[in-house]
């Protein structure tokens, strides 16, 4: 099985602005990893840095083995890794299906392209009944939806995901992080998710790290940091 992902000292930020420092992760093959932490903890800076669109200032980034450093973000996608960025990044005065075939423009999942359509479609419902729709008037989940659907076209082996949840009501969130959840046993994926809504993410993360101004904290099994006290009082208000 392939979408193994391993950072090892990795550091990165924004010119001599240094975001991230020392960081090791590692996302298993089909594994559900989830990182967590406040805003502007370094998160989004994180999918930033794996998935090439900023350079790493020390450390590797290895996905199945193959060392991502010299790769353009194009390259990346080739070799099976996708993100949702933060809030979608729909084209809105595009189609619902038109945002869904932009998933599949690398080279290589372009022949794929009428059969993934045919899967998110029926993996999304929703999508399909709004297909025509232009994306900027999806309502907040099923633009999220989309996005997700949109990451998928490419068919990758690990999907990233830039919390997936922000904005959504409760009954909106729970449909997407079943889907998320679902996605390793149904398609063969590995997922990196980074959440805020940390009580949502520990649950069904298999592992899971806290990152705090650009270090991580705390790495361990999601419902072992659930019941961790300081992650409790930092994160959960409890
Ligand atoms: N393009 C940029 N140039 C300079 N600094 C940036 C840039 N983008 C982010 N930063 C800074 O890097 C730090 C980490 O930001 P990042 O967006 O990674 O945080 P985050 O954990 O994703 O936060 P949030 O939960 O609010 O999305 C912040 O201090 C932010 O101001
Ligand atoms: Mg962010």
């Amino acid at each position: 099985m392939s979408g193994h992902l391993k950072l090892a000292g990795v550091a990165a930020g924004y010119g001599q602005v240094r975001v991230l420092r020392d960081i090791d992760l590692e996302v298993p093959a089909g594994g559900l990893v989830a990182v967590i932490g406040a805003n502007g903890a370094g998160k989004t800076t994180l999918l930033r840095a794996i998935a090439g669109l900023i350079p790493c200032a020390a450390g590797t980034i290895a996905f199945d083995g193959t060392v991502l450093a010299r790769l353009s973000d194009y390259q990346i996608v080739g070799r099976g890794l996708a993100m949702v960025p933060e809030g979608g990044r729909l084209f809105p005065f595009m189609t619902v299906l038109e945002n869904l075939e932009l998933g599949a423009y690398h080279s290589g999942t372009k022949p794929h392209r009428k059969r993934e359509l045919a899967d998110m479609l029926e993996l999304f419902p929703i999508l399909a009944d709004r297909r025509r729709q232009m994306a900027g008037s999806l309502s907040g989940g099923e633009r999220q939806m989309c996005a997700i659907a949109r990451a998928l076209m490419s068919r990758p082996t690990l999907l990233m995901l830039d919390e997936p949840s922000l904005g959504l009501a409760p009954m909106m969130v729970e449909k997407v992080f079943t889907l998320i959840a679902g996605l390793p046993r149904l398609r063969g994926m590995s997922v990196l998710l980074v959440e805020q809504n940390v009580q949502d993410a520990l649950e069904m993360a298999d592992t899971a790290y806290v990152l705090e101004r650009g270090m991580f904290v705390k790495c361990g099994a999601g419902k072992d940091l659930l019941d961790d006290p300081e992650v409790q009082g930092a994160y959960l208000g409890l």
